[in-house]
């Protein structure tokens, strides 16, 4: 493959971080977790946050101490990794999808409102691929209705919504550090929350809800023994994530600007290829650029699939857009009328872009995509 899709990219000092948590003794979840989660804090402008094994299980964790359990509804969108309906599954609950606005490919806050029901408990807005939801609508929608928002912000460390960071709007947020988002332990995740007493219970809740936390038992001067007050899972992160996580949050800003800077690139060279519409850029947000997703119009000279055919042969790597989790046999049977969802699901193409990519493959990229659509357009 000349033009891999994505790759994590290291900044230096990784090995060292590694090795110094290696040579502590101390390598499951202890003072770097907490290191990493504080850093991670600040960086979002939250007042906590509390690092787990990775965003499935953030979201199952923030559904839970929103209040989901059995019987209960969480609108979600439809276009989401699968990820988003399994969070509202493990409590317990049934996922039900809403449809997208067209322009955003995020969840619509007026389908969210029509699909409410009185079993209603949570909406999940994804920032879907870096792309902030219209959050402003949806914390308004869950206080007219007494129903909690989870934010599935998976893709948006770095983001921001009218200014303000995501992680910072004041309802749960959950972030993915898996090595396809913007920053990466490997595997982890992240809950972000400005109420202390949340965050004590999510903290709790993600080592078996144990009421004594490792780092405290080691420090404790005097016998201790934890207690176990409800029921938990073992959703640890380890102090080796956590040091990696450090040196990538320290690359944060780095990172975001390589991805704006080819995500720029890519408009300027493709906006007026026949057939394909570069993404829309709302003013409310800044988005992190997790992928950059053009889409192929339905009377484009060549359809979606058969251009990522012709790139693949090229040597170049492309992904269909964002799933639609109700075409999968996993949630078939789903009686939805999602319009929106199933032509993006259809149309969008997300092309290589990660720091590391380089000029010239992305040249290569851009001139491979606007020869196949020129050609058949002639
Ligand atoms: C929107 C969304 N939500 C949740 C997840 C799950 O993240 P993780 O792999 O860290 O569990 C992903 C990962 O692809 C995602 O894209």
């Amino acid at each position: 493959m000349d033009v891999p899709f994505a790759r994590p990219r290291f900044y230096g000092g990784e090995a060292e971080a590694l090795a110094a948590v290696i040579e502590s003794g101390w390598v499951s979840q202890g003072p770097r977790v907490q290191e990493f989660e504080r850093a991670f804090a600040a960086r979002v402008g939250a007042e906590h946050a509390i690092a787990t094994t990775n965003c499935t299980t953030a979201l199952h964790l923030a559904l839970y101490v929103a209040g989901v359990g059995p019987g209960d509804e969480v609108i979600v969108p439809s276009l989401s990794f699968i990820a988003t309906a399994n969070a509202a599954w493990y409590c317990g609950a049934t996922p039900v999808f809403a449809d997208i606005d067209p322009h955003t490919y995020n969840l619509d806050p007026r389908a969210a409102r029509q699909a409410i029901t009185p079993r209603t408990k949570a909406i999940m807005p994804v920032h879907q691929i870096g792309l902030p939801a219209d959050m402003d609508a949806f914390l308004a929608l869950g206080r007219e209705h007494g129903v909690a928002i989870v934010e599935d912000a998976a893709c948006a460390i770095g983001a921001e919504y009218k200014g303000r960071p995501i992680g910072s709007l004041g309802s749960l947020a959950c972030f993915s550090l898996h090595p396809r988002k913007v920053i990466t332990t490997g595997e982890g995740g992240m809950i972000t929350t400005n109420d202390g007493e949340l965050a004590d219970r999510l903290r709790k809740l993600r080592q078996h809800a144990m009421d004594l936390s490792d780092l405290a038992r080691h420090s404790a001067t005097d016998v201790v023994f934890e207690a176990y007050p409800e029921r938990g899972w073992n959703c640890r992160m380890t102090d080796l994530q956590a040091a990696l996580g450090l040196c990538q949050l320290a690359a944060l800003d780095e990172i975001l600007a390589e991805r704006r800077r080819q995500a720029e690139r890519y408009t300027d060279a493709l906006a007026d290829v026949p057939g394909l519409d570069v993404p829309f850029e709302p003013d409310y947000a800044t988005r992190t650029w997790q992928s950059y997703a053009v889409r192929v119009r339905a009377g484009a000279p060549l359809g979606r699939t058969e251009l990522m055919r012709r790139l693949l042969r090229d040597g170049i790597a492309t992904r269909r857009g964002v799933m639609a989790i109700h075409h999968e046999r996993a949630y078939e049977g789903e009686d939805v009328l999602l319009p929106h969802t199933e032509a993006a699901a259809r149309e969008a193409l997300m092309l290589p872009l990660f720091p590391g990519l380089g000029d010239a493959a992305q040249d290569r990229v851009i001139d491979r995509l606007t020869a196949h659509l020129m050609r058949e357009a002639a």
